[in-house]
């Protein structure tokens, strides 16, 4: 491993103290002409057909009619680059090496009534095609503009093509007045939920919220749902799973067959473990997830699960991370799981380096996931090419 990268856990301390003082990276690249490339570099600037950095945060990738499109968080300079300012940010490739830059797909809105008014908060979009339909379904994490985190809502649009423009449809919190398919007695109970009802927590791990039953106070409102990802399973059915209870459990819940709703199929997971970020995968009729700890912008310890059915019961892995800086993720966050197309058993875990102090500047680690008998390994990698993929 080079010396630069082995130095990971230096730069994210020197990135949270220096933040936008440092300023590095995009401007070196804007206006340079853009090269093909032909292998991936995590961490570092990753150009667009232009020579600008992708714009592309807390993304995931649809394949479609040969096509991959990148959909993420379009974030601007500075500390409040991670504001919604202009919307979701959509990029397409037929290698995953080149991405072409195609505009916003979902633009925030200028009209104050607006939920996605500009300045709210949109994070982690993902997008999934709906083959009955025929049209395209963005999900994202939704904070109304001035709200902070509290809305903890799950926005929902549509478009009739993959680079959009996509519509906003509505938000909600997922599941009001439906209990999870794994709830137990004392969830229901009158009296802990009224103790519950009203109380707020932060969203960051926090022991004193185990006494609290958040799951019964949220059941007529809805439940919150924050860092989210999709999934489309081989059967057509669609499932969300985002960080619930104050980012404390992670739910998955079944979509309704448009995609556009919840079903009221939902169940929770991993209660007390303050799971953000989820990432998921099938291989060989198995689930797997990626997801993080809870510490806001800063990198922490990956964790990664296994289950024979998505409705669980999920098996907890640990770490899949190895080697140097696997403790922090190699300075990133997990986002998404990507199956490469055309090839056995290659999938690529999809990390974001945050850069909460210049949010525009943050970088992606894309590295292929290793399926061993012990589950998923992951190892840093300077610089790799899709070939990692191919029989040895
Ligand atoms: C960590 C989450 O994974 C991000 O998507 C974002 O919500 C930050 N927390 C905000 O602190």
């Amino acid at each position: 491993m080079k010396q630069q990268t082995s130095n990971i856990q230096k730069q994210v301390k020197k990135r949270f103290r220096l933040g936008a003082a440092i300023g590095f990276g995009l401007s070196l690249v804007a206006g340079q002409v853009a090269q093909a490339a032909d292998s991936f570099k995590p961490g570092e600037v990753w150009p667009d057909d232009k020579g600008v950095h992708i714009n592309a945060h807390g993304g995931g990738v649809l394949f479609h009619e040969g096509t991959y499109y990148w959909y993420g968080e379009h974030k601007i300079e500075g500390t409040a680059g991670n504001r919604a300012e202009v919307g979701v940010h959509v990029y397409s490739s037929k290698d995953l090496y080149n991405w072409k830059d195609e505009g916003i797909a979902l633009a925030v809105s200028d009209d104050p009534e607006s939920e996605i008014v500009k300045g709210c908060i949109i994070e982690r979009p993902k997008v999934i095609y709906n083959e009955t339909t025929k049209k395209f379904v963005m999900w994202f994490h939704l904070e109304l503009k001035g709200q902070g985190y509290s809305a903890a809502r799950s926005g929902v649009a549509v478009a009739d093509n993959p680079t959009g423009p996509f519509t906003y449809v509505r938000s909600m919190r997922p599941n009001a007045g439906v209990w999870p398919v794994n709830v137990t007695e004392d969830l229901k109970d009158p009296e802990s939920i009224a103790k519950a009802k009203g109380k707020y927590f932060g969203g960051g791990v926090d022991e004193n919220q185990k006494q609290y039953n958040v799951l019964g106070a949220d059941f007529e409102g809805g439940q919150m749902a924050r860092d989210m990802t999709l999934f489309v399973d081989d059967d057509g059915a669609a499932y969300h799973l985002y960080s619930s209870e104050h980012n404390a459990t992670l739910h998955i819940s079944k979509l309704t067959p448009d995609y556009l709703d919840h079903a009221g199929e939902y169940a929770r997971f991993f209660p007390h473990r303050w799971m953000e970020a989820p990432a998921i995968c099938k291989r060989d009729g198995k689930y797997y997830i990626i997801a993080s700890g809870c510490t806001g912008w800063a990198p922490n310890a990956a964790r990664s699960a296994v289950a024979d059915s998505i409705f669980g019961p999920w098996k907890e892995l640990g770490n899949p991370c190895v080697g140097e800086n696997a403790e922090i993720t190699f300075g990133g966050q997990s986002t998404f799981i990507l199956p490469v197309q055309g090839k056995d058993d290659a999938y690529i875990a999809m990390f974001d380096q945050w850069r909460p102090n210049n949010a525009i500047d943050g970088r992606y680690v894309w590295l292929p996931i290793e399926f061993t008998d012990e589950g998923m390994k992951i190892e840093w990698r300077d610089e790799w090419s899709l070939d990692v993929f191919d029989p040895k």
